[in-house]
This record gives C-alpha cells, structure tokens and sequence, in this order.
C-alpha cells in the first residue's frame, strides 16, 4: 500500500483579490486528507465512501487505469471552502508518485495538483494547491509565474463554524469577473489589507479586526451570503477578535480569530453548527 498526504487549508486574507495579482495569507490546517492505493485486480476503483463525482474524473487523469483500490480518508470537511478538492489533488499526486517509486518536489506536486483541480474548478489561482502542497503560513502570489513565501507560524488559535452548505467556487469566481472592472477598487483594497495584516500576524488583537473588514469588502464583493454573515456576527457577539467568510463564499465556513474560544465553541453547539478549532499547523 502506499499513501499520500496533504494539508487543508483555510485563506486568512485575500481570497478573490488573489485572481486578480494580489497577495494573499492563507494558512495550512492540522487537519488534512490522506489517499491509499492498494494493488487490486480489474479497473482502478475508489473504495471508500462518498465518491464525488469529480473525484472519479482526477482519478482518471492521475492514475493507471486498472490495478488500484483508492481509499480516501478527508478529516477536512469535503466541499465547503477548507481546501478539500486541493488537499485531495496534492494527496492523490503524492500516492501515484509513491506507488510509481517517482520522487517528486513540492514544486512539481503543485505543478500536477493544480492539473488535476481544475477538475474541480476550472481557473485556481493556485493558492489552496499551494498550502496543501507546502502546509505551513504562506503569502501567495498568483504570477505567472506563480510564487509564494513561507511565514513564520503566528501561535494563535481560530475557530472555523461550517455554514452547511457548499459555495460552488467557478461560479462565484466567475460572478466577480462579470462585475469587473465595477469592483476593481473593493478588489484593491482587499490588496492593501494583505499587507496590513502580513504585517500584525502574530498580533491577534490587532490582526482580528482587518479580518473582520476583509469580511466586509467580501460583502460588496457580492460572495458572502446572510448565513455567512450572520455567523460572524455570532463569532463577534462570543468573544471572537476578528472573523470572516473564507475561500470562495457563497457557502463554505467563517473563520474567527479566538482568544478563548469556550464560549463560540459552546454557541456553536447549542446551534448544531459544526465548528473545528484550528491552529496553523505543518502536516507534510
Ligand atoms: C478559493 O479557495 C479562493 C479563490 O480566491 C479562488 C482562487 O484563488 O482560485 C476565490
């Protein structure tokens, strides 16, 4: 059997402006997907449950046709903006190069995950392929060509609430080029914020509040939706520094920078909201 790894992620500032050249801070999670390929006879099959449709498709485009048993084990929720697809894609390169005995740079693992996500949807800037590539806290850089520089990893906590539905991240991406060059100056301070936040992100009481405004900007961007809203407002209302909707919206999670994150994770609960508390964490 051999097995391949990857980190979530989650986008700490900067998603959207990211399409259009500017930075963004996106951490990976100490929660990640692992794939195992095991010898089997008859055509390659994934064995574990749920089958995404679209995972079969990178499957495909992955690996041998026949011979292999796919189990996939996500401890990131699949689909609903913690980098799921990305982790899978790096995961699933980083078993077929085991299982070929092929030795391959972190480089040239982003390289073939960024292939294989486009399955999943259509133009990525890169930046979840990135840190589901490198894990760690990284600034992102769309490019061409594409660059990115590992931070030092702050030592602050933060509590992701699940709004129990999945944004659809093509559509949203493409919803924002529509509206382009309209939103151009709400893409650009989204730009300035990156380098604001960069600059306290191992301050969280000075970082929460530009998260919580990076928040706001995603508003009038048009990506964020009244679930999303209303669960930072909850994150605000329970002691949280500073939240925000984070991937692509429309769904997807909200991200709190917690001191103490008892009472939001005890708000959470009494609302079945399912809530992860994450910490910047290496897992590759
Ligand atoms: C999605 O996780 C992040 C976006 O910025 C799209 C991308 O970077 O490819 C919305």
């Amino acid at each position: 059997m051999t097995t391949g790894r990857a980190a979530g992620k989650v986008i700490l500032v900067g998603e959207h402006a990211v399409v259009y050249g500017y930075p963004a801070l996106a951490m990976g999670l100490n929660l990640g997907t692992t794939v195992r390929l095991t010898p089997a006879e008859g055509p390659t099959q994934v064995v574990s449950r749920p089958c995404d449709a679209r995972l079969v498709e990178a499957i495909r485009a992955a690996l041998p046709e026949s011979g292999l048993a796919v189990e996939v084990d996500s401890e990131v929720p699949i689909g609903c903006g913690m980098g799921s697809s990305a982790a899978l894609s790096v995961a699933l390169v980083r078993a077929a190069a085991a299982f070929e005995s092929v030795e391959l740079t972190n480089e040239e693992v982003f390289e073939r995950s960024l292939e294989l996500e486009k399955v999943f949807h259509g133009t990525p800037s890169g930046l979840d392929n990135t840190v589901a590539a490198n894990g760690g806290v990284i600034r992102f850089h769309r490019g061409p060509p594409a660059r990115f520089e590992r931070l030092p990893a702050p030592n602050w906590r933060a509590v992701v609430l699940e709004s129990g539905t999945a944004g659809n991240t093509a559509e949203l991406v493409a919803g924002v080029r529509e509206r382009h060059p309209d939103n151009a100056e709400v893409l650009a301070r989204i730009g300035r914020l990156v380098s604001q936040a960069e600059a306290v992100l191992d301050q969280p009481e000075r970082l929460g509040p530009l998260l919580t405004e990076n928040h706001r900007l995603l508003v009038e961007l048009g990506v964020s939706t009244p679930r999303l809203n209303a669960l930072v407002e909850l994150a605000l209302a329970h002691g949280a520094l500073g939240a925000k909707m984070s991937g692509a919206g429309g769904g997807g999670i909200v991200l709190a920078l917690v001191d103490d994150p008892g009472p939001l994770l005890r708000a959470a609960a009494e609302q079945d909201i399912r809530a992860h508390l994450v910490r910047p964490g290496v897992l590759v």
